[in-house]
């Protein structure tokens, strides 16, 4: 059988993120307590920093009866020069996965052909769709599914507003994106996923995108990579802070997410990102639970 990597969410069917869901559903009550990775590895090479990716990665892999391998880019051959292709060729020998957090997301894709074992995309500055399955599977839980509901996006139109994107076109829901002009989300991704009849809007309005959303998302100004920018940025998103008044436009049993590390102040308000509506740190602990169903899927 071929391998299955996982570096966007349109790898994944509706199908498949039902029955991923179902999966992780039982892992996270305890009803499953199988160890289908017992002796088997996963490499993480990891080029940027991380909490949540690396920790519910690492964790999950043990859960499952296996273990993780914490690759720093720096310290592995990778950072003096060699070769993408061949790293992947070699990893494929020793591991039965691999989970890369980089820039480029070229390199990914470059990594996934090479490598003989499936590869995972757990960052890139394109997109982070491991993070946008945590959250759904978030919304499915506080909200009962997606069918039907309205979804906004409001601030800087980055790698995970592009795995949004990539979600409201496999799944059908309405996703309302609210970015400053030259900030908007990836043209290609918007563009696939409006030719495939994804229901997504974009407006430089975060009221617009606001009114009645079921789920209210953002994520920091500055992403890793771009920390230079930070006070240009602070300047262009002026007015897009997901605060008290703005979450009064959303649906009265709206909750709020944001991916974490949040800027309380910059793109949220330290009463929303505390506040009742806020469901920050299910979606976190959600990453464990999504990852492992995944991890048992593509490497089981
Ligand atoms: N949300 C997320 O991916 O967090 P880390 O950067 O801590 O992995
Ligand atoms: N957009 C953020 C997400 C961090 C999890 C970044 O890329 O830094």
């Amino acid at each position: 059988m071929a391998k299955r990597d996982f570096l966007a969410v349109t790898d994944l069917s509706r199908d498949d993120v039902v029955r991923l869901f179902d999966l992780a559903h039982r892992m996270k009550t305890g009803a499953y307590r199988e160890t289908p990775l017992a002796g088997k590895t996963l490499a993480m090479i990891f080029a940027k920093s991380s909490t949540r990716t690396r920790v519910s990665f690492e964790v999950g892999m043990y859960q499952l009866g296996g273990q993780a391998l914490f690759l720093s880019s720096r310290d592995i051959q990778i950072g003096r020069g060699e070769p993408i292709p061949d790293t992947a060729r070699v990893l494929s020998r020793y591991v039965n996965g691999i989970m890369i957090r980089t820039f480029d997301h070229g390199e990914v894709e470059q990594l996934a052909r090479h490598a003989t074992v499936p590869v995972i995309n757990g960052l890139t500055d394109l997109s982070h769709p491991c993070q946008v399955l945590a959250d759904l599977l978030t919304v499915q839980e506080a909200l009962g599914g997606w069918e039907g509901k309205r979804v906004a996006w409001v601030g800087d139109g980055n790698n995970m507003a592009n795995s949004w994107i990539e979600a409201a076109q496999v799944l059908g829901f309405e996703l309302w994106l609210a970015c400053p002009e030259g900030y908007e989300p990836n043209r290609g991704i918007f563009d696939r996923a409006k030719q495939a009849g994804a229901c997504i809007e974009v407006t430089e309005v975060p009221e617009e995108a606001v009114e009645g959303a079921h789920v209210v998302n953002t994520d920091v100004w500055a992403s890793m990579g771009q920390e230079g920018e930070a006070e240009s940025r602070r300047n262009a998103f002026r007015g897009y802070t997901v605060d008290v008044d703005l979450m009064r436009l959303a649906h009265p049993t709206a909750i709020f997410l944001h991916c974490l590390p949040a800027h309380r102040g910059e793109e949220v308000a330290t009463e929303v990102i505390e506040g009742p509506q806020s469901r920050v740190w299910d979606e976190a602990e959600n990453r464990l639970h999504v990852q492992k169903a995944l991890l048992a899927t593509l490497l089981g």
